[in-house]
């Protein structure tokens, strides 16, 4: 006879153990199954190798989603600071970096093997690497198929994660899984991802690759109740394909195909303003006055896509021009192309509709049993630890809760 389990969580990532951790150390019979070698590669590559872990400040409006309320409840009852109590518990040294990220200061390891010693305290079972094909009802639950035997369980919780990062294990498992049981998918795609530009508009701004500047970006889509906007405040890279840094990869998340990227390259100077006023007395040449502002090789960069000649002199330019090249650096709206796409992306936007789920408990409303956490829902943070912060309080409510 095949064991039965009270609870089969399947992706042992960082949603996937805390879940399993909780519900065993509460006495459930709980399997954990993830067809990795490895256990929590996107654990192990996070934050450059130390996992920027929860961030301080993490609350609903740091996440995008069709339903930005729906993830209050578990970030209510699992806080940043729950998760900072396991890691002093577990003697793990860390640090605040900046806006509140906390990062270990050693190594990334040191968090999975804290989730691995809290699921064996509550003495979970493992089946890895075991490949999970599809979850189906049986008479007592749930029957999985795998690439192995099957198994049996009362409660089911996927835990998969979301596409990105494809060759360390990221599948699309989890949202078969809910169309199989018929419940609606939000549209996915690359978040948290560097942005790209082709065609001769761009070709002015390749040799830019490597500058980095704090800029305000913004974008806006959608209509109405779906409308979507975002607003940073963040370091900009200028790339060999495009623009990434910080400030690009936030406003990935917000960004539509086809919509326009705002960005204000000098978010304290009104540039049009400043030059028309320094007209009659300074006698320097264009570039030279951006470059009080600007890095140099920005400055000459912005002067020429724009049609102007760096070695200009802003005495003899006329004000609608200057207005002009004001807007270009204070008012920048750009297209992009597309996105590095999957292979770059560190999360994936969109996912299990959060109408379908329990706001208290993660399980679907129609399906006694069925549960959905972590990225493979459509929940997702901003960068700066909040992903992880959504992993650990999804995991927390659903194994918390299970029957
Ligand atoms: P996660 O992806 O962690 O786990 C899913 C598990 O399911 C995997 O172990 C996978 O092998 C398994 N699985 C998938 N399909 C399966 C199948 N068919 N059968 C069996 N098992 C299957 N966030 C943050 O807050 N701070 C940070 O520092 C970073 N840094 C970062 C860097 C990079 C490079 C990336 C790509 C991502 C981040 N993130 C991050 C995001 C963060 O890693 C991510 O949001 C969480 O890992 C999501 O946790 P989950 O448990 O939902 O999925």
């Amino acid at each position: 006879m095949a064991k039965h389990y009270d609870v089969a969580v399947i992706g042992a990532g960082a949603a996937g153990m805390m879940c399993a951790a909780v519900a065993a150390q509460r006495g459930k019979r709980v399997v954990l199954v993830d067809h990795a070698t490895r256990l929590a590669e996107k654990i192990r590559i996070s934050g450059g190798g130390r996992c920027n872990f929860t961030n301080v400040n993490a609350g609903w409006q740091n996440f995008v989603s069709e339903n930005p309320h729906f993830c209050r409840s578990a970030l209510s009852r699992y806080t940043s600071q729950d998760f900072l109590a396991l890691v002093k518990k577990h003697h793990i040294a860390y640090h605040e970096k900046h806006r509140g990220q906390l990062f270990c200061d050693d190594s990334a390891e040191q968090i999975i093997r804290m989730l691995k010693d809290e699921c064996d305290a509550g003495s979970v079972s493992w089946r890895m690497p075991c490949k999970v094909s599809g979850v189906e009802q049986a008479p007592e639950g749930f029957r999985i198929a795998t690439d192995g035997d099957p198994i049996y369980a009362s409660n089911v919780v996927v835990a998969t994660g979301g596409l990105s990062i494809p060759k360390i294990g990221a599948t699309d498992l989890g949202y078969r899984i809910a169309r199989q049981f018929d419940l609606n998918v939000i549209d996915t795609r690359p978040g948290l991802v560097p942005l790209t530009f082709d065609g001769p508009s761009w070709q002015p701004f390749t040799p830019l690759a490597g500058i980095a500047l704090e800029v305000d970006v913004e974008t806006s889509s959608g209509k109405g109740k779906s409308a979507k906007k975002g607003y940073f405040r963040e370091d900009l890279l200028f790339t060999h394909r495009g623009l990434s840094g910080p400030a690009i990869l936030q406003i990935s998340s917000y960004w539509t195909p086809g919509t326009p990227i705002r960005l204000n390259l000098l978010p304290e100077v009104d540039v049009a303003e400043e030059l028309i006023g320094a007209k009659t007395t300074v006698k320097k040449q264009l570039g030279n006055v951006l470059a009080q502002w600007l890095p140099a090789r920005l400055a000459e960069g912005l002067l020429l896509a724009n049609g102007f000649t760096p070695d200009g002199r802003l005495a003899d330019m006329a004000d609608a021009k200057l207005r002009k090249l004001g807007d270009a650096i204070n008012r920048w709206a750009i297209v992009p192309t597309g996105s590095e796409g999957y292979k770059k992306a560190e999360v994936t936007i969109g996912g299990v509709d959060t109408k379908e789920l329990s706001q208290q408990t993660m399980m679907v409303n129609k399906v006694p049993g069925l549960y959905f956490i972590g990225e493979t829902v459509d929940v997702t943070g901003w960068l700066g630890g909040y992903n992880f912060q959504w992993a650990w309080a999804s995991g927390f409510v659903a194994g918390s809760s299970i029957a």
